[in-house]
């Protein structure tokens, strides 16, 4: 459901925020061991934090500094979107999704604004509140205010903790690094959840998961062992890859009824997810090298200016002093 606020509604693919009802569980989603056990205690805080603040009545009776807030950290495709809504299933709730770096950018200027909305909403909606690409705001409240993105940051970060002292429900932040959280934020994160890549095993069963249960037609050459041996995807690249194999297996001629999808598609979809993904990777990296060199120059010409001045200063002394010893040679001549 795209939700009414006036304008943080786009009409576009990727809406700013999203309300919707949540379909996955735990059931649909296949960790790594470690973030499992981390992931199982953060539930353990949501399910009876339900049960005393909600369902007994003492969230109404002591009404700040109750909010459950989580840091869930991790590479893209590792499931952290899937966990926060089988997390708002397992309460009941609604899941209401901010994509942060869109507001910020978007909105520019009425960020601080259109966070608080957001947590009204979220408290209208009694719903599970999860701040995606949240790494702009986790690591952000500079000291120095000179530039407007930094000013409205630091008042974001305001806004955040004021509405996190009076938000009485979940709110999880999805970041991508593990971000350098300011410290006044870090206080109200009750826990991390750190996302790694899974495993051999993990992929194995991802690949499974990713395919209906009876509906999904399988060759019998299907080897998810194989495919998660061969290729180190993430759950989100399985996900893609499993789609295109799919939209391929159907593409092929024949009847429907005799169509399948067998191994070699899901290995050229796996295949060309990854292939995506180096491009990605690259142009980022060529992105990132070619803003150091930028700086890098800049660095250079500042140096070059400052150096280029305290010449130019110093030109300048070395002549005054030259024109008062000249004036003090003439004064003592003509006595
Ligand atoms: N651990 C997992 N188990 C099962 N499926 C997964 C897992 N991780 C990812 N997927 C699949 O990949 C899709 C994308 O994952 P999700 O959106 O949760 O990743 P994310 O960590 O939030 O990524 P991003 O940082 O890009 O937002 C999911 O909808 C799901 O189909
Ligand atoms: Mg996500």
């Amino acid at each position: 459901m795209a939700f009414a606020l006036p304008n943080l509604f786009g009409t576009g693919a990727r809406r700013t925020v999203d309300s919707i009802e949540p379909r996955r569980t735990f059931d649909d989603v296949i960790l790594p061991l470690s973030t499992r056990r981390a992931l199982d205690q953060a539930l353990v805080q949501v399910t009876s934090y339900d049960l005393v603040f909600n369902r007994w009545g003492l969230g109404e009776k002591h009404p700040s500094g109750l909010a459950l807030a989580f840091n869930f950290a991790g590479p893209s495709g590792t499931g952290k979107t899937i966990c926060a809504e089988a997390i708002a299933h397992t309460l009941g709730r609604r899941l209401l999704i901010v994509r942060y770096a869109e507001l910020e950018s978007m909105w520019m200027g009425e960020t601080p604004k259109n966070v608080a909305a957001v947590f009204r909403l979220a408290r209208e909606q009694r719903a599970v509140l999860l701040f995606d690409e949240a790494d702009a705001i986790a690591s952000r409240r500079s000291t120095s205010v000179e530039q407007g993105f930094q000013r409205e940051g630091n008042l974001v970060v305001n806004v955040l903790l004021q509405e996190l002292e009076s938000f009485t429900g979940v709110v999880i932040f999805a970041t991508n690094l593990a971000a350098n959280f300011d410290p006044a934020f870090e206080r109200r994160i009750r826990s991390h959840v750190l996302f790694e890549m899974p495993g051999i095993g993990e992929r194995e069963q991802i690949w499974r998961v990713q395919m209906h249960p009876t509906r999904t037609p399988l060759a019998p050459d299907v080897d998810f062992r194989q495919l998660a041996e061969s290729y180190e995807a993430s759950g989100g690249d399985i996900r893609n890859a499993v789609l295109k194999a799919a939209l391929a297996a159907a593409a092929e001629p024949g009847p429907d009824s005799a169509k399948v999808i067998e191994q070699r598609h899901l290995q050229e979809g796996i295949r060309e997810v990854m292939a995506a993904r180096r491009v990605m990777r690259q142009s980022l990296f060529d992105a990132a090298e070619a803003l150091s060199r930028d700086r890098t120059l800049d660095a250079i010409l500042s140096i070059e200016r400052s150096v280029s001045r305290r010449t130019t200063l110093a030109g300048l002394a070395a002549g005054i002093a030259f024109l008062l010893a000249l004036a003090a040679l003439v004064t003592a001549l003509l006595r």
